[in-house]
């Protein structure tokens, strides 16, 4: 089991306390299109309110680059957080560091939220600067990381206040900590994960990784395409990489020795272009045309990888299976959703789903309230996935381990 500090574990009434969140949400016209990551504070920020905390809200916001750019601000989050909040006024300070921030903060008073500016705007966030993450530990007494969807950067803010204040997780935190700990430790067996995506070479490291601890390995996707070119199928002018030949086989290889079932699509939409609407035809794997290309997995493959999946009890799920954003190729993305759906429904799996494009097929298929856990990590919950562990988490294990020495040496 995991042990990390807990929100109960610190005295937090009356303290200022700097919670850092990742409010890197997707927004259209200064309108966030997607409140999930917000939604998911409410449990942190609700407890820290009723406890009459002082609550200052640390975020970056997209890659400005270490500069301000006004297009960039989080000044437009400020609506969204209150309105999650139910009406709670929230203050916004025009920075996160030097007067503009000292001066809000002192601001504020009991049970009141102040959101600081983006942290990016300043170049010594990313390079995990110590003196910038002193600055910002010396705004607060406590510091609760909530933003496992960051966790996966070494960055001032995840990594460096915890050197200057007392540290715990936040609610999100610790849920997807549990959840997705419990993947590889406690999950219920067999357990199945389904990979897709374009390329094989973003996902090495996660494939090698999900062959020596999944039971079921499905491949779907463009990366399919690439293990499909080295068992010497013709992928026509599909997307494939096909230097990874012998990395694909060695993956192919590895999963045989570990046990690891490996299942790879057996028919495909094959379009002559990746373009929406474009004609169309259904075909076996082995029958994929010279200048096809193939844009989604075919039915019959849908309906085997949901066969594959109603024998297990644990379903993962990290990348669209076909080419989702373009219709009529989010066929199969949306057909294995509701079939996983579907098995969740009925008690049989428990499933789990994470990656910002994962997410968005799931939302495009209505159906992301049908699985048991959707994380909010986007490259951290692949990279949790892929075995590493994050800077960001290292940091709330490495509290935990003291508390723990401490507690012994008394
Ligand atoms: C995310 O959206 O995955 C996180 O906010 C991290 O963003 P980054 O990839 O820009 O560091």
């Amino acid at each position: 089991m995991m042990d990390f500090p807990k929100l109960e574990d610190l005295s937090v009434a009356g303290k200022t306390v700097l919670v850092r969140i990742d409010l890197n949400v997707p927004m259209t016209g200064g309108k966030v299109t997607n409140d999930t990551r917000i939604v998911r504070l409410l449990p942190t920020l609700n407890f820290l309110l009723k406890k009459k905390a002082r609550v200052v809200l640390l975020s970056h916001f997209d890659r400005p680059g270490g500069k301000f750019v006004p297009d960039l601000s989080l000044a437009p989050l400020v609506d969204a957080v209150s309105a999650a909040l139910g009406g709670r006024p929230v203050k916004f300070g025009v920075d996160c560091i030097g007067p503009a921030a000292q001066d809000a903060v002192k601001k504020l008073k009991d049970g009141e939220v102040l959101l600081l500016e983006n942290l990016r705007f300043h170049a010594e966030e990313e390079k995990g600067n110590a003196r910038f993450a002193e600055a910002l530990a010396a705004l607060g007494d406590i510091f609760i990381n909530d933003a496992f969807s960051a966790s996966h950067r070494s960055h001032a803010s995840i990594t460096g206040i915890a050197n200057y204040l007392p540290v715990a997780a936040g609610r999100l935190m610790q849920e997807e900590l549990e959840v997705l700990s419990g993947i590889f430790s406690s999950a219920q067996r067999p357990i199945a994960a389904i990979v897709g995506g374009s390329k094989v070479s973003s996902k090495l490291e996660l494939l090698a990784n999900l062959t020596k601890t999944m039971d079921t390995l499905i491949i779907g996707g463009a990366m399919a395409n690439t293990f499909l070119y080295a068992q010497g199928y013709k992928v026509g002018k599909s997307l494939h990489e096909p230097k990874l030949k012998s990395a694909a086989l060695k993956i192919l290889k590895n999963a045989e020795k570990n046990k690891c079932r490996i299942v790879l699509p057996v028919d495909a939409v094959v379009a002559p272009e990746l373009k929406a609407q474009s004609p169309c035809r259904i075909t076996g794997i082995d029958k994929i045309p010279d200048n096809g290309i193939i844009a989604d997995v075919g039915p019959a493959s849908v309906e085997l990888f949901a066969r594959e999946l109603s024998r297990c009890k644990t379903v993962i799920w990290n990348g669209p299976i076909g080419a989702f954003e373009i219709s009529p190729f989010d066929a199969s993305s949306i057909g294995l959703a509701r079939a996983i759906a579907r098995l969740t429904a009925a008690k049989k799996i428990r499933s789990i789903a994470g990656g910002g494009d994962t997410i968005a097929a799931l939302m495009h298929a209505g159906l992301a309230d049908s699985f048991s856990y959707i994380s909010t990590g986007g490259g951290a919950f692949l990279e949790w996935l892929e075995g590493k562990t994050l800077p960001g988490v290292a940091v709330l294990l490495k509290s935990g381990a003291k508390k723990h020495k401490a507690k012994a040496a008394r």
